[in-house]
């Protein structure tokens, strides 16, 4: 089965507005890659609506996060239809971050998760063990139970034609600069299908899983050349628009970008 790639930037708690308009702007000059890829990008609440408008229309937007709840009284928090209000159409549910500091757990993911596909956007939910962990051997027994809480999520979202999309981001690889090398990885993305495989006949060849952690132009080409790696969630790399272009073309073999 032919999947997609995406190419995807998490811009977490960084750029001003200034720097939303400039990306944009970088975007729009390098023009849309000539190989089929979905190009995604996260900023914080506040720019999502600037980002929507001033993005090139190859480019989508999504959330960093998105409350559990329709609505109500959650003091901080945004709604999943304030976010396709503002011009999003994806959403990240579950990263390592909002776990770590916000005590997400599996069950609040899977919460998100299908509120986000409820509202129609695209759910990318995030998965990864730390370091203690995969030191003490239980890689798969954490993200078998990270994925076993969405799994019906991820199936739904299969059938509603919205597409289930899941990110592997090995916590220890997050920002530290030591991606996971394309063996571990594929490995573990090998793992993941098979679970997705085994909860419904084709979920597993349909959900497209991408790799993060330290994903950036050096070590791009030979993560995505391996089968199951269908693209990247790219936080540091992704904040300069030139280096993130950089990334979409040497991943997809476009001759697009800057
Ligand atoms: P880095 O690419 O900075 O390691 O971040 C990865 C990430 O957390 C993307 O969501």
């Amino acid at each position: 089965m032919t999947r997609t790639p995406i190419i995807a930037g998490n811009w977490k708690m960084n750029l001003l507005r200034a720097d939303v308009a400039a990306y944009a702007e970088a975007m729009a000059a390098a023009g849309p890659p000539d190989a089929p890829v979905d190009v995604v990008l996260f900023p914080t609440p506040v720019y999502l609506g600037l980002a929507a408008t001033a993005m090139p229309d190859w480019t989508a937007v999504g959330a960093q996060d998105v409350h559990a709840e329709e609505s109500g009284a959650y003091t901080g928090d945004v709604a999943a239809a304030q976010i396709v209000d503002a011009g999003a159409s994806w959403a990240l549910a579950g990263h390592s971050e909002r776990r770590q500091y916000h005590g997400e757990s599996n069950d609040d993911v899977a919460r998100k998760a299908r509120r986000t596909l409820g509202a129609g956007l695209i759910p990318v939910v995030c998965v990864g063990e730390t370091l203690e962990q995969r030191k003490r051997d239980e890689t798969e027994t954490v993200l078998d139970a990270q994925l076993g809480a969405v799994l019906e999520v991820l199936a739904a979202a299969d059938g509603a034609g919205a597409g289930a999309v899941v990110a592997y981001e090995p916590v220890w690889a997050i920002g530290t600069g030591l991606s996971a090398s394309p063996e571990i990885a594929a490995s573990v993305h090998g793992h993941l299908r098979a679970r997705l495989n085994g909860h419904q006949a084709g979920l597993g060849d349909s959900t497209r899983i991408l790799y993060g952690g330290s994903v950036n132009a050096e070590n791009c080409r030979d993560l995505i050349g391996r089968a199951d790696i269908d693209g990247f969630l790219i936080g540091g790399a992704s904040l300069d628009p030139s280096s993130f272009l950089r990334i979409i073309r040497l991943s997809t073999g476009s001759a697009g970008g800057s």
